[in-house]
């Protein structure tokens, strides 16, 4: 026998209905970003959950909590979106929107979709090539490409308003996984790595002394970004391209 007979039915009434009330754009993001993050597995969770807390993000132009948590579902999707930025204004006028260039005269400019470039296991000469520029020959895609120069982007004395390597990180883990192109993330660790080792250099690199360099060896390839570097990323997005984001989550 119930101490209190009436208690039960009004208490479940009310809470059923405060539930169907608040039900909307929010708890959907919650929900999508909660799939995901179990999907996503553990490990990452294990390692870092305790600094996806409000506080950390509170300088998130008008970003709630709920927010926060899809996106830390999916902190990559944040990298691709920084990268794409960059990518349409920087790279985008040469190599176009679909990744294919413009490889007729007077423009030679080889596609960056499915070049072997782009997909080699490690960013040194793609980092490279972003920061200094490349000039001469070179075969991409099974196609020589002669005539067109591609001037540095990389941010520098002469380039004050050239990339940071965070964008420059940012930009090639985008077009390493745009237009069906698939390879690891690019992290700032090592396109800050590849930046020291190759201080001095102040003219375009051509593909022969490319070749000379490297492809082992430096800062390894990042499985998933750092909860410093999602925290920068966020920063540094617009609030338009933060609901972007939250968009791509969505679908
Ligand atoms: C002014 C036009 C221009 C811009 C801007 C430009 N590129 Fe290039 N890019 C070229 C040309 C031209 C070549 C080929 C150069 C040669 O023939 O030596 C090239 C070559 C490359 C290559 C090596 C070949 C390949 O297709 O894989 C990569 C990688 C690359 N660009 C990435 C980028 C990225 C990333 C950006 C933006 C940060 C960018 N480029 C901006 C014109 C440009």
């Amino acid at each position: 026998m119930s101490l209190f007979p009436n208690m039960r039915t009004p208490r479940l009434r009310s809470r059923s209905h405060s539930l169907r009330r608040g039900f909307g754009t929010v708890d959907t993001l919650l929900l999508v970003g909660g799939a995901t993050l179990l999907a996503w597995g553990g490990l990452y969770v294990g390692r870092y959950s305790g600094r996806f807390d409000a506080n950390e993000f509170d300088e998130i132009p008008h970003g709630p909590a709920p927010k926060v948590i899809a996106v830390a579902a999916d902190p990559n999707a944040v990298i691709f979106r920084s990268g794409l930025a960059v990518y349409n204004k920087t790279c985008v006028n040469c190599h176009m929107a679909d990744g294919n260039g413009r490889p007729e005269a007077p423009y030679f400019i080889p596609p960056l979709a499915g070049s072997d470039w782009i997909l080699a296991e490690s960013p040194n000469r793609i980092a490279r090539i972003a920061m200094h520029g490349l000039n001469g020959p070179v075969k991409v895609k099974d196609a020589m490409y002669q005539g067109g120069v591609m001037n540095p982007q990389g941010q520098s004395a002469d380039n004050p308003t050239g990339l940071t390597n965070e964008e420059i990180a940012n930009v090639l883990s985008y077009v390493r996984n745009s237009w069906g192109n698939k390879a690891s993330l690019v992290s700032l660790a090592q396109v800050d790595a590849i930046a020291k080792e190759a201080e001095k250099r102040a003219e375009n690199w051509t593909v022969e002394e490319l070749m000379k360099v490297p492809m082992s060896g430096g800062a390894t390839a990042s499985a998933a970004i750092t909860p410093d570097q999602l925290k920068a990323a966020l920063k540094a997005l617009p609030a338009a391209e933060l609901e972007a984001v939250l968009k791509d989550l969505k679908k």
